[in-house]
């Protein structure tokens, strides 16, 4: 398949990779016997929800938009967690879930008696104050963390109607940092396993990166699962869309200011992949290399934005960039068609999906409508 058939710039699903992800899922949960359900926050491309139906059955919602989502396209009530639930959105956000998690005590009285009218499973989400996540901005288990009851609320035991406890302390980890995620619940909110019926373990659990242990995933989720006779969920976004596709797009300029080069493409990181200013993260590129070192042409990549550090520090070529060459990210499913923005009214990717015979097909595309319709 050639890239040149590829519209830019435009987000690429590889569905073979995804299915390769999604096998692999299955066979996690079908081994530990637990649920494994998709976070929207992480994969919300509902197109290829038929194909991500074949092997699991369900989701989590962050949100009435999300919750809304997983009844139409997943074809199930949701397992929802909201930071915070107002007033407005409760009752239909109740109507279309099936367990739903409140991050603090006084949200839980506030609502408890309507999810009892429409018999919703009910989780409160801990915070276990134990995380391997080194960067702030993505740890929920930093000190005065908003997200999760700490132990010193909960030293009364499970609040009558409470089904569930839910816990996400992890980003891209591996199985031995949700062990010990696992010993700091039993130490600190043991003594109320015994009334609970589900724990949800979050996302964060990495298990399609090459070298994740499965077996010992599969290992510990058992066990405990013995131990305390829970039913276990585990709720990753990363994982399923993991290495799953690409963001194509095109040089539109190459200038040169004080002896750097900054080849700008059609796409921003701003706009587009957040990420890579957020972390800050350097994507790998077919084209070039994040390493720099015995590479004969240096450029930034400039995105198209206004925004002054709208750009990634230089990337090595082999070749000189023209305007109209490739620059095509990888591994760019996970997070970013989320969390994209039309600032600057910067077009955003189209969306499409390479089939397994090698067939790219176009999925959405976006013009002046898409962007005006979320203005007024
Ligand atoms: C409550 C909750 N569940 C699940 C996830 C999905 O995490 P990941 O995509 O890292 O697997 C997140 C991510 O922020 C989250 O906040």
């Amino acid at each position: 398949m050639s890239l040149n058939t590829i519209p830019s710039p435009c987000f690429v699903l590889e569905e073979e990779k995804l299915r390769r992800n999604l096998a692999l899922i299955q066979d996690v949960s079908q081994r530990a016997e637990i649920d494994i359900i998709l976070a929207f926050k992480g994969f919300s491309m509902w197109s290829a929800f038929p194909i991500v139906r074949e092997y699991i059955s369900g989701a989590t919602a962050s949100s009435l938009n999300e919750m809304l989502l997983c009844n139409e396209h997943m074809k199930t009530a949701s397992h929802t967690y909201c930071v915070a639930y107002a007033d407005q959105d409760f009752d239909q956000i109740c109507e279309g879930s099936s367990h739903l998690t409140f991050n603090s005590l006084q949200q839980f009285e506030r609502f408890k008696h309507k999810c009892a009218e429409q018999k919703v499973s009910v989780g409160l989400r801990i915070n276990p104050e134990e995380s391997d996540v080194e960067t702030a901005l993505y740890n929920p288990a930093s000190p005065h963390s908003r997200l999760g009851i700490t132990k010193d609320e909960l030293s009364g035991g499970l609040p009558e109607g409470v089904e569930g406890l839910h816990v996400h302390v992890l980003c891209e980890s591996t199985s031995y940092a949700l062990e010990k995620v696992l010993k700091a619940v039993e130490e600190k909110f043991g003594h109320l396993l015994p009334k609970a019926q589900w724990l949800n373990l979050g996302g964060g659990h990495l298990m399609t990166r090459k070298g994740y242990d499965t077996d010992h995933l599969v290992q510990i989720l058992r066990d405990f699962k013995t131990k305390h006779d829970l039913k276990i969920i585990l709720e990753p976004g990363s994982a399923f869309a993991w290495e799953t596709g690409f963001l194509k797009t095109t040089v539109l300029d190459v200038v040169s200011r004080n002896g750097v080069n900054t080849a700008i493409i059609d796409a921003s990181f701003t706009c587009h992949m957040p990420d890579c200013l957020e972390m800050p993260y350097r994507p790998n590129l077919i084209e070039g290399s994040r390493e720099v070192e015995g590479k004969k042409f240096l450029y930034r990549l400039g995105g198209v934005s206004c925004l002054a550090g709208d750009f990634l520090e230089e990337y090595g070529f082999d070749q000189e960039l023209k305007i109209g060459d490739s620059i095509t990210f990888l591994d760019m499913i996970h997070y970013t068609m989320v969390k994209t923005s039309t600032f600057n009214g910067v077009p955003h990717p189209s969306i499409g999906i390479l089939t397994p015979g090698g067939t790219f097909k176009i999925v959405k595309e976006f013009g002046y409508e898409d962007f005006r319709n979320r203005l007024s």
